[in-house]
């Protein structure tokens, strides 16, 4: 095609991928190549301007190796992880959420009233709840991946001083849907704003504070894993969240308790715990099957 302008060249690129092996590829090539060009053309995109955004992306790989990587925390940042996630979330039970780069496959089991604590610095929490189905009925046999940071705000990968499983966990809940642990309340903490990611937030006057929050993966039998994360309800970033993680049905009150015998009887720190500890409660709710 010849004599393209700005008006016909989104066209011609639709043209020019009629061949494509993949007609979702092409689909999802040609409304990408279209937005971008409707972006362009909408804001009179200056060439200076392009090269600024071809510059960060060619920055951000120095900021990718096997422990960072730039171009998710764009995606994250952007709100695009949040977006892919919520288009594809089942519209029943507790809501998924992002994933985040922290989790690990193979992290050590921890038994039903376990203890992930270990007198480690912050606050110590307890957590217990519930895994069921729309119905009502236990999910018996569904294994939970936890993880989460330290109160130092690090997780195991941030901090060289703690073992590589440090706070990451997975544990299969009682033949009732319960399950209880103890831990140390998560903190806020900042996602990592050296790199071309963060010079973007700062071009958009944002922070790079994302609420305190514990991930858990449910893996129950007969269900796609669900991923999903759970915030204190008196977290101040709530509402100000970098990568767009907050869901109301997330957000839970985190209650002081000072009475030993409030809490759950299987945990293996039950006599250890100093009072008052944080405790929270989390019912979660499978997705209709
Ligand atoms: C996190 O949940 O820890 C996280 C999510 C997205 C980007 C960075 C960190
Ligand atoms: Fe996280």
């Amino acid at each position: 095609m010849r004599n393209l302008t700005p008006a016909s060249i989104t066209d011609a690129f639709a043209e020019y991928a009629k061949n494509a092996p993949s007609a979702r590829t092409r689909s999802l090539l040609v409304s990408l190549a279209g937005h971008l060009h409707g972006f362009v053309r909408d804001n009179q995109v200056t060439q200076a301007e392009w090269n600024a955004a071809i510059d960060a992306l060619t920055k951000a790989k120095d900021f990718t190796d096997d422990k960072r990587n730039e171009y998710i925390l764009f995606s994250d940042l952007l709100g695009v992880s949040s977006l892919v996630d919520m288009v594809n979330a089942a519209t029943t039970g507790t809501p998924s959420s992002v994933l985040g780069p922290f989790h690990i496959e193979g992290a050590p089991e921890l038994a039903n009233g376990g203890d992930l604590w270990r007198g480690q610095v912050g606050e110590p929490l307890v957590v217990s709840g519930s895994v069921k189905d729309d119905k009502g009925a236990p999910a018996k046999g569904t294994v939970l991946a936890l993880w989460q940071n330290g109160g130092n705000g690090l997780y195991s990968q941030q901090d060289k001083t703690v073992s590589a499983t440090n706070y990451h966990a997975r544990l299969t809940v009682a033949d009732d849907g319960s399950f209880a642990f103890s831990t140390v309340r998560p903190v806020s903490y900042t996602v990592p704003d050296d790199g071309p990611a963060g010079d973007m937030l700062r071009a958009l006057g944002r922070e790079a504070w994302r609420p305190a929050h514990l991930h858990m993966i449910v893996h129950a039998p007969g269900h796609k894993p669900v991923i999903t994360e759970f915030f204190p309800e008196d977290d101040k970033y709530l509402d100000r969240d970098a990568v767009f993680g907050v869901r109301g049905p997330l957000v839970l009150p985190f209650h002081k308790v000072s009475d030993r015998a409030a809490l759950p009887k299987n945990l293996a720190v039950l006599d250890k715990l100093p009072l008052p500890v944080w405790t929270a409660r989390i019912d979660f709710t499978l997705p209709t099957a």
